[in-house]
C-alpha cells in the first residue's frame, strides 16, 4: 500500500474542515467548530492503487511554529480559500511560498481550492482570478462546495496525491 500525508490548510472558517469530513463522510457538517488540529487516518483506491493516507487538518488560527512542523510533515497541501472571502484568496501565494520556503524545493506538491461557491451571491473571487493564481503559482485548481458535495471534492485531494506521486 502507497503512503502519502496531506495537510490541509488556509484561512480561518474557509471551510477546511467541512472539505475534509465531505470527502471521508460524503457528509456535510453545518455547525462551526474552531479546529485546534487532527489529523484522519483513510484507506482509499486512487487509480487502481490501494492508498493510506493521513490527512492533518489544520486550525486557520495556527500559530508559526505549529505551521512549520505542519509543512515538514506533509508531503502534499491543499490550500483552501473561499470565493466569498478576498482576505483568504490574498493568503494563497504567501502559504504557498513558506511551503517553498520550509521545504526547500520548488514546486513542492501542491493543489488549490476555492471553497463555498454555493455562496454565488457573496462570491468576492471570481473563477478567473482563482485560474490565474494557481496557474502563476504551478498548482491544480478546484472549484468546490463543502456544503453541495460533488465529485471536485473528490479530484482535488486525489490530484494532490498525484502530484506527490510525481514527485
Ligand atoms: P478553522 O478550522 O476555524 O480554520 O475553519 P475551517 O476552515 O475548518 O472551516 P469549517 O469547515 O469549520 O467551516 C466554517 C463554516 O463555513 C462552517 O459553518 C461551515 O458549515 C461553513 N462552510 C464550510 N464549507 C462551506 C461551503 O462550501 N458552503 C457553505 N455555504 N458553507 C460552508
Ligand atoms: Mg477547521
Amino acid at each position: 500500500t502507497a503512503e502519502a500525508k496531506l495537510v490541509v490548510v488556509g484561512a480561518p472558517g474557509v471551510g477546511k474542515s467541512a472539505l475534509i469530513v465531505r470527502f471521508l463522510t460524503k457528509r456535510f457538517i453545518w455547525d462551526y467548530d474552531p479546529t485546534l488540529e487532527c489529523t484522519y487516518k483513510h484507506q482509499t483506491t486512487i487509480d487502481d492503487e490501494n492508498v493510506a493516507l493521513e490527512i492533518l487538518d489544520t486550525a486557520g488560527l495556527d500559530d508559526p511554529i505549529n505551521k512549520e512542523g505542519h509543512i515538514r510533515w506533509g508531503d502534499g497541501f491543499i490550500v483552501v480559500y473561499s470565493v466569498t472571502d478576498r482576505s483568504s484568496f490574498d493568503e494563497v501565494s504567501s502559504l504557498k511560498q513558506y511551503f517553498d520556503e520550509v521545504k526547500k524545493a520548488r514546486n513542492v506538491s501542491c493543489v488549490i481550492i476555492g471553497n463555498k461557491i454555493d455562496l454565488e451571491r457573496q462570491r468576492q473571487v471570481t473563477t478567473e482570478e482563482g485560474e490565474r493564481l494557481a496557474s502563476e503559482l504551478a498548482c491544480a485548481f478546484f472549484e468546490t462546495s463543502a456544503c453541495e458535495g460533488g465529485e471536485d471534492i473528490l479530484e482535488a485531494f486525489h490530484e494532490v496525491y498525484r502530484e506527490v506521486k510525481r514527485r
